[in-house]
């Protein structure tokens, strides 16, 4: 199949795209490479031996989005263009709401207009905001609490509501849980720009020297050993659960929800430990207050998606952090090439 791949230079999105073309598909990737390097996509002709259409177009533009239709026969649209970083969310509201709403509003417009109707969106677990109960199933009330959430809610409610108008949508809505780790190629993975957000490319950049010491975001939640507790997913299996929902929503029209993650718990200390097993070296930490706005648990039921997905994670926390690291120490200012560094 033709498969549009909207963010398709991103960190999921690349992983995606090589899953994408092992399988057979033609892969035309629209990305405007706000948050990544045109570099991730010729890693991935590296690693498939297989060449992408390349974009780089804002989903803002809609006139632009237009022609690549006009362009491709496209089957159906992988969407994970947007902007995620939550603090960054909280005091930049609107560029979240347009970037992420109106994006996707454009892009659902153009898809619409072409007859194409099956779309794969890149939910979150955030989704489910504060839960009583752990773990989390599909079926729980939503609640977000922070603007990126509330776009990841409000595009859920939005595409459900283009089902409603019209049964020709068929639509996986994949509330993914904390991915992380590398394709084992070493040769693609997550680039933050900036200091990282999220724990484990910190921890890398940590231990491979560049920031000096990790910290940890509160020692005082109801947890084990009183630090968060994440589902950790491996981003190739989270990479694979967009073929299986891709196979789904070919064959079933409709609106669903999966949740894509191990359905197992770590705590930050259980990462930390297992990342400082797996390099044999220590991490410098402390403990710290809590970051304002995080969860104490989050892990997830993943049982809707291993029965109408037969999608199920392979992948253990040992692999993550090995991959994670090779990724690392292969790419230690990630896809900036040297002669852009002025070094
Ligand atoms: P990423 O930033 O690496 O990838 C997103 C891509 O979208 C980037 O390449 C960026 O340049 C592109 N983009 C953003 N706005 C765009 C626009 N208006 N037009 C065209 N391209 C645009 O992020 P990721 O980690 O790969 O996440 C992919 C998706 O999954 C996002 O929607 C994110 O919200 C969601 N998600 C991510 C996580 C996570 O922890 N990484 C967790 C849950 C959900
Ligand atoms: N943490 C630290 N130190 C750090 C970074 C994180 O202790 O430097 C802790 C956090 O407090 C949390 C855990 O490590 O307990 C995981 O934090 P991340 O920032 O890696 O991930 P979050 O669970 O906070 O956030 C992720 C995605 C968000 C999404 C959210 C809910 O990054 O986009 O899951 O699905 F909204």
């Amino acid at each position: 199949m033709n498969i549009l791949v909207t963010g398709g230079a991103g960190y999921i999105g690349s992983h995606t795209c090589v899953e994408l073309l092992n399988n057979g598909h033609e892969v035309i990737v629209v990305d405007n490479l706000s948050n990544s390097k045109i570099e991730a996509l010729d890693r991935v002709t590296k690693i498939t031996g297989k060449e992408i259409k390349f974009y780089q177009i804002d989903l803002l533009d809609k006139v632009s989005l237009h022609k690549v239709f006009a362009q491709n026969e496209i089957d159906a649209v992988i969407h994970f263009a947007g902007l995620k970083a939550v603090g960054e969310s909280v005091t930049l509201p609107l560029r979240y709401y347009q970037n992420n709403i109106t994006g996707t509003l454009n892009l659902c417009e153009v898809m619409e207009h072409n007859g194409v109707y099956k779309m794969v969106f890149s939910s979150s677990a955030t989704v489910y905001g504060l839960q009583e109960t752990v773990p989390l199933t599909e079926d729980m009330p939503l609640q977000a609490i922070n603007p990126y959430g509330r776009t990841k809610l409000m595009i859920e409610e939005i595409l459900e509501d283009l089902n409603l108008s019209n049964k020709n949508w068929s639509i996986a809505l994949l509330r993914y849980f904390n991915p992380v780790g590398a394709h084992h190629s070493g040769l693609i993975g997550e680039d933050p720009s900036g200091i990282p957000n999220n724990l484990v490319p910190y921890i890398t950049q940590v231990a491979v020297g560049q920031l000096p010491k990790l910290n940890v975001y509160g020692g005082d939640y109801p947890t084990p050993d009183g630090t968060g507790v994440r589902d950790y997913i491996h981003v190739v299996d989270l990479a694979v659960g967009h073929i299986k929902a891709l196979e789904r929503i070919m064959m079933v029209n409709g609106v669903a929800a999966y949740n894509l993650g191990t359905g197992t718990g770590y705590s930050v200390l259980e990462v930390i430990s297992t990342f400082e097993r797996v390099i044999g070296k220590k991490i410098p930490y402390s403990v710290i207050e809590r970051r304002p706005g995080d969860i104490a648990i989050s892990y997830a039921n993943p049982h809707k998606a291993k029965v109408e997905l037969d999608w199920t994670s392979t992948k253990g926390l040992v692999q993550m952090c090995e991959d994670s690291w090779q990724w690392q120490v292969e790419n230690p200012t990630g896809y900036e090439r040297k002669d852009e560094l002025n070094v």
